[in-house]
């Protein structure tokens, strides 16, 4: 007998209101007018952000989707309780950081939330459900939320478990969400299984062209995720490695991105050479891959994924030991400006951020900072310092100052630095900055977003990622020593 009738989903129900779980049901709720749709969370105050208007996550176009469906058809509630039971359709949308603990310390992924929300599901459901991973999971997630779910259930309530991995990109989320490259749904074989999958289907296609619905086994779609995010990565760390060459060499690393991506087999994008990647995924995920050839007994296999983790870290080390060298290789007691602080632009994300690494070292060097980001909370920043340094609160509100502009943090400092690619560095009034700075005054471009001719007739001495330094002969003998 099969278990779901063949009609519409109606509700849905989604599980975690984060970055990934808020936008997509935003969406949803707004190409479905006829489906209810309520995100829960088991944080009160992220509920009560939701609700209010101080969205807890910045996203361009979300607040004018959320303010448009929000107590229409869609729902934010802390009733987990409620919401879960008369659901048709729950997405589990919650965190699986990587794990900071145990087996798999520091690589695998942290399933603590995601069992934590199987168990409920299964405690308060009273009719059959299809129950939706999109969080990012290791492969065969599925199987052990299965496991949990049929455990746990009553003996007349039926699950369905798929995976619908989350493509979207922050800064761009409801682009990506409204006009997807592609929806990847992965499921199984019985008659239940495909009517599930089918109904998943049936939502998207309410705004997407079934030609970009690809479904797979759900092995599969667990593993193209993970794939996707370790090969975009794959693309940074890479470009990053020939801007160390070019660096040494006198090639200039967009040049070489631009000549490369001109031929269609290699691509234009994510080419983009910076002071390393950040984000809550790419680093995540790339260790969930390692960790998983790992335990596949696949030495060779995690070896070459990991290198991209080693690369990025020796891409932040190096921004960093630049800074300091080019600084006469002290910066005790200067003054640096951070321009950006967020792990990209358009986010006020700082999982995982450049920002804080570099801040970190030089900190560790006793240098003063002045940061300004345009969406970064100023506690955001400072619990970030907190975690990431030796210094205690006192000592960081010696060292640190987060201020309002980029003027404000470039008044009186011996270099400014980007660390973030905001719109608005690219063209500030740097001659009026340049007035307010010591001298000789430095501009470290962790971006490479700035006009290096402009900057220079200023008088800047400016430092590119992956371009010779001015200091070419201190660069060789650093690379050398890192
Ligand atoms: C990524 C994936 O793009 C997305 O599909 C997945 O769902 C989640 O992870 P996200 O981390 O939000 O999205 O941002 P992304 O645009 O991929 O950038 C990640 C990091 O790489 C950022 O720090 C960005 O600045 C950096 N980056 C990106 C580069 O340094 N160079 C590039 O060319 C592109
Ligand atoms: P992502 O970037 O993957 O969306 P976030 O950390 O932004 O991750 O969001 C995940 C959300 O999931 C958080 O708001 C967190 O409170 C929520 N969450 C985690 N575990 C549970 C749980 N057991 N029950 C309900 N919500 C949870």
């Amino acid at each position: 007998m099969e278990h779901f009738e063949n009609k519409p989903i109606t509700r849905i129900c989604c599980i975690g209101a984060g970055y990934v779980g808020g936008p997509t049901c935003a969406v949803i709720a707004n190409q479905c007018p006829h489906i209810r749709v309520c995100v829960v969370d088991s944080n009160p105050n992220r509920i009560e952000a939701w609700n209010s208007d101080t969205l807890p996550i910045y996203e361009p176009g979300l607040k004018e989707i959320v303010e448009k469906c929000r107590n229409r058809n869609l729902f934010f509630s802390t009733d987990l309780q409620k919401e879960i039971g008369d659901a048709e359709l729950i997405f589990i949308s919650v965190n699986t950081p990587t794990k900071m603990f145990g087996f798999g310390k520091g690589k695998a992924a942290d399933l603590q939330n995601l069992e934590n929300v199987s168990r409920l599901i299964a405690e308060i459901s009273v009719q059959s459900k299809i129950v939706v991973e999109k969080s990012t999971v290791p492969v065969r997630a599925a199987e052990s939320i299965d496991r949990i779910l049929n455990a746990n259930k009553r003996d007349d309530v039926h699950f369905e478990i798929l995976s619908n991995p989350e493509f979207l990109a922050e800064g761009t989320a409801i682009k990506d969400l409204l006009q997807p490259d592609r929806i990847l749904i992965g499921g199984g074989n019985s008659t239940d299984s495909k009517i599930a999958l089918e109904k998943l289907c049936e939502v998207y296609r309410n705004w997407i062209d079934n030609d970009r619905i690809i479904t797979t086994n759900t092995w599969s779609s667990e593993l193209s995720k993970l794939a996707a995010n370790a090969f975009l990565a794959q693309r940074i760390s890479s470009i990053n490695a020939i801007s160390a060459i070019c660096e040494s060499t006198g090639a200039d690393v967009n040049e070489v991105a631009h000549a490369i991506g001109s031929d269609t087999r290699i691509g234009k994008r994510f080419l983009q050479a910076s002071v390393g990647f950040g984000g809550s995924c790419f680093q995540k995920d790339v260790l969930n891959l390692v960790y998983l050839s790992e335990y596949l007994k696949l030495p060779e296999v995690a070896d070459y994924w990991h290198q991209i983790i080693l690369m990025n870290d020796y891409q932040k080390r190096r921004f960093a030991l630049r800074i300091t060298e080019c600084l006469f290789n002290t910066i005790t007691n200067k003054r640096i400006a951070i321009l950006g602080f967020a792990f990209k632009a358009n986010t006020g994300d700082t999982r995982e951020t450049p920002a804080k690494f570099v801040c970190k070292h030089l900190l560790d060097e006793g240098a003063k900072l002045s940061i300004y980001d345009p969406k970064v909370p100023k506690a955001q920043i400072i619990q970030d310092l907190t975690m990431i340094t030796d210094l205690n609160s006192e000592q960081l509100n010696e060292c640190v100052n987060i201020v309002n502009s980029p003027f404000d943090a470039a008044m009186d400092s011996h270099a400014i630095v980007i660390c973030t690619d905001w719109d608005e560095f690219k063209n500030l009034d740097y001659e009026k900055m340049y007035e307010t700075m010591r001298k000789p005054a430095f501009l470290f471009d962790g971006r490479n977003i700035v006009d290096v001719d402009h900057l220079q007739s200023i008088g800047y001495n400016v430092e590119k990622i992956g371009r010779r330094s001015s200091h070419a002969q201190i660069c060789s003998i650093r690379t050398k020593s890192i």
